[in-house]
């Protein structure tokens, strides 16, 4: 488990590691890389003991072998070694690990990824989340923080974007990855500790033009769900405003099921035009 408050340096999965033990593998004298997940690329020159960045840092082939193993894990490397980007949460008795793929990094919660990774990656399953409500203007509400990642799209083209977390070990993870960084770098983005459910109650009539609701499934936040927390979504959105719930796999069994209910329950609390988007595995509603 790591000390949170490490300041991240250098971060790598085995898609980094797997190109600089092939450059080994043909002798080559530099390789190049990406030390932040795929973020940004680095030119790095190999010697006897391992690669060296940029910066002068070494990183040693044992670490880099080591890293190369591990499927599921991105790994920070600084002054005080290697660590796995994991954390318990105490509040939620959960463990989450920053999981690699072939683009932005995805968070197990207890095994289970947070965004869609099958034939896809997490950039992509974001921009389809926020396409469905484009354009993204004003003011808007993103229900569950997660890695930031629907935050920070809406944040490219809205004037503000209100993100709320309920597990401040997530936001941990979140300053841990070089893909979440505009969560804190971004004047734009205002994230907030708290349960959604509750907090929704704080803000005024009619303010939003865009909620994007990415809650977990349906089995894990079932009141995320419900019809009091439609009304209030309802009540919190602009008569202009527009609406994308993430639901899950619509072709599925238990999606279709859950859509049922969340379409239903949708169009009680007084939302329209509520219809369904397969290719962005939720529904889409307006005020
Ligand atoms: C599917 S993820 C969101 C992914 C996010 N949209 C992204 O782009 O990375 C759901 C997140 O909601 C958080 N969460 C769960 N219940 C919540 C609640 N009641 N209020 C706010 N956040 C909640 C979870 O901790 C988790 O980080």
């Amino acid at each position: 488990m790591i000390n949170s408050t490490v300041t991240t340096t250098i971060i790598l999965s085995r898609y980094q590691t797997k190109p600089i033990l092939e450059a080994r593998g043909k002798n080559a004298q530099t390789v190049e890389v990406s030390l932040d997940l795929g973020l940004t690329v680095s030119q790095l020159e190999l010697d006897d003991d391992g690669v060296r960045s940029p910066t002068g840092q070494l990183i040693m082939w044992e670490e880099l072998e080591k890293i190369d193993k591990h499927e599921v894990g991105c790994f920070v490397i600084d002054s005080s070694g290697m660590q796995k980007v994991q954390l318990y949460s105490e509040e939620m008795s959960r463990v989450y690990t920053l999981m690699p793929t072939s683009g932005p990094p995805t968070m197990l919660i207890s095994g289970l990824p947070m965004h869609r990774i099958k034939g896809t990656d997490p950039q992509k399953d974001t921009r389809s989340k926020i396409n469905t409500v484009k354009p993204v203007t004003g003011l808007v509400l993103d229900t569950a923080t997660g890695l930031g990642y629907t935050a920070i799209e809406a944040a490219k083209s809205a004037e503000k974007v209100i993100t709320m977390e309920i597990d401040p070990t997530v936001i941990e993870i979140c300053r841990l990855n070089p893909w979440s960084r505009a969560l804190f770098k971004n004047r734009r983005i205002e994230s907030r500790i708290g349960d959604i459910y509750d907090e929704i109650l704080s803000f005024e009539d009619s303010i939003f033009s865009r909620i994007i609701h990415d809650p977990p499934t349906f089995s894990l936040a079932g009141h995320l769900y419900s019809a009091d927390f439609y009304r209030q979504m309802f009540r919190v959105l602009r008569s202009d405003g527009r609406l994308f719930h993430y639901i899950g796999d619509l072709s599925s069994r238990s999606g279709r099921r859950t859509a049922r209910g969340v379409v239903q329950r949708l169009k009680d609390a007084g939302f329209r035009r509520v219809r369904s988007r397969k290719d962005a595995f939720g529904v889409v509603a307006s005020r």
